[in-house]
């Protein structure tokens, strides 16, 4: 049984305000139109002035509200509709000019009047100069709404759009972190109380001062699973190979390199941990020595020494009393047999077996697809899917196993 998006058939009123940025709220639009999300689009005059309602009207399969005193009766009612029925107000990009009229309860036009008028949580991105970001007024207005509930998404540091307008912070968060934060909203909370371990990426083990052993891991599986558990309640530690990957935000990330290194980390956190999930590629061998400095050619033998590593999952698998521990099994061939065997010789309930050899999947890839292995020896196969649904539909096999007292009574935020 696969999940839907948790945006699938909400209503979401997206106001948009006149600033360069406008363009990017198509691109917003698109994104949470893909997720099966209803979306009508506000816009403020000047709004239209950068992009016309047209464009916002095809995207979102809706009329565009531009008019509070616009003449046709339907539509002064789909305002009054809107304002009943929508389960998010999203304002990007938000001007200066907005923030001001919403902090204040200045309502003198469409956008500033649906927003004292709707009960639904609210998201603003503001977008603008970054002088006038920084200005007090405008930081004053910011923590005002703040204080009344209204989540503000920060804008980035970067380039502005204007000719000489340099760089400083002031555009508009990206709209994929936009969306990330909408869907936080509407994820159910089923994972309340629940501590969980990730690992994630590869681990390097040093021949010398620049050289090492590793594997293409790029962390990708392991983050998608803690941004998934953490989203949905749960408090996640993160713990990661190098990657270039920034961890989620409000996911607790510990940084390691070599597998010692993340061996010593999850066993300093295990005690905590309800759930394991293991999808880093651990380096199962290092050198047996580490040059501190880069080795010369004459100084190298063709043959390279190696020794074990801690088998971390192993290690978790003896000691896990009643947690729940999910381990990944990468494999190129016998897919079953050693996934199987490394159930039964690491102690787990799950694995996760994906085929890392082909490329398109696994290792680096936005997409993975895997067989999941039950102790009561069921197996379930699951299609080809992005990193982060798969994620999803992992927490949700596992949830079930986790007999967890904290979990009655943990409601979704939004339902
Ligand atoms: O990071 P991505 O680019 O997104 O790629 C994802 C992935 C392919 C790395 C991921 O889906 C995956 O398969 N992770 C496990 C990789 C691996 O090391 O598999 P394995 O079959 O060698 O190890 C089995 C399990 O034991 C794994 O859970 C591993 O984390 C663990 N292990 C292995 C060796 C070791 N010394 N200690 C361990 O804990």
């Amino acid at each position: 049984m696969l999940r839907s998006s948790p945006l699938k058939d909400r209503t979401i009123a997206l106001g948009v305000t006149g600033g360069i940025a406008c363009y990017k709220a198509l691109e917003l639009l698109r994104l949470l139109t893909a997720q099966g999300a209803q979306v009508h689009v506000l816009m403020t005059e000047h709004a239209q002035r950068f992009v016309t309602p047209l464009s916002f009207e095809t995207l979102s399969y809706h009329p565009v509200l531009t008019d509070m005193f616009a003449p046709a009766a339907e539509k002064t009612m789909k305002h009054i509709w809107l304002a009943e029925q929508a389960e998010m107000l999203v304002v990007a990009p938000a001007t200066a000019n907005i923030l001001g009229k919403f902090a204040h309860g200045i309502a003198d036009d469409l956008l500033s009047t649906f927003f004292i008028t709707t009960r639904a949580p609210v998201l603003v991105a503001p977008a603008m100069n970054p002088a006038m970001y920084q200005h007090p007024r405008v930081q004053e207005n910011i923590a005002k709404l703040r204080q009344q509930g209204v989540e503000i998404i920060e804008p980035e540091y970067g380039r502005l759009a204007g000719p000489g307008e340099g760089e400083g912070k002031g555009r508009l968060a990206a709209p994929e972190r936009i969306l990330a934060r909408i869907e936080d909203r509407f994820c159910p909370k089923d994972w309340q109380g629940i501590t969980v371990l990730v690992t994630a990426g590869p681990t390097r083990e040093a021949l010398d001062a620049v050289r090492f052993l590793s594997n293409p891991s790029s962390g990708k599986m392991g983050y998608a699973i803690a941004q998934a558990a953490q989203r949905r309640g749960a408090r996640v530690v993160l713990i990661s190979g190098p990657t270039h990957l920034s961890p989620p935000p409000a996911v607790e990330c510990i940084r390691v390199t070599t597998a010692r290194e993340m061996y010593d980390a999850v066993m300093a956190h295990l005690a905590e941990s309800d759930v394991v999930i293991k999808a880093a590629a651990v380096s199962d061998f290092r050198p047996q020595t580490t040059a501190p400095h880069k080795l010369k050619k004459e100084e190298m033998t063709p043959t390279l020494l190696l020794e074990r590593n801690p088998d971390i999952l192993a290690e978790v698998g003896q000691r896990k009393g009643n947690k729940i521990l999910v381990g990944f099994a990468a494999e190129t061939e016998a897919f079953m047999a050693n996934a199987w065997k490394k159930m039964e010789r690491k102690n787990l309930d799950l694995v996760v077996v994906n085929d890392v050899g082909n490329r398109t999947i696994g290792f680096g890839s936005d997409e993975n697809q895997v067989q999941i292995l039950y102790r009561d020896r069921r197996q379930e196969e699951l299609p080809r899917l992005p990193k982060s649904v798969l994620a999803d539909l992992l927490l949700d096999r596992i949830l079930p196993l986790l007999s967890h007292p904290s979990r009655e009574g943990a409601c979704p935020q939004i339902s």
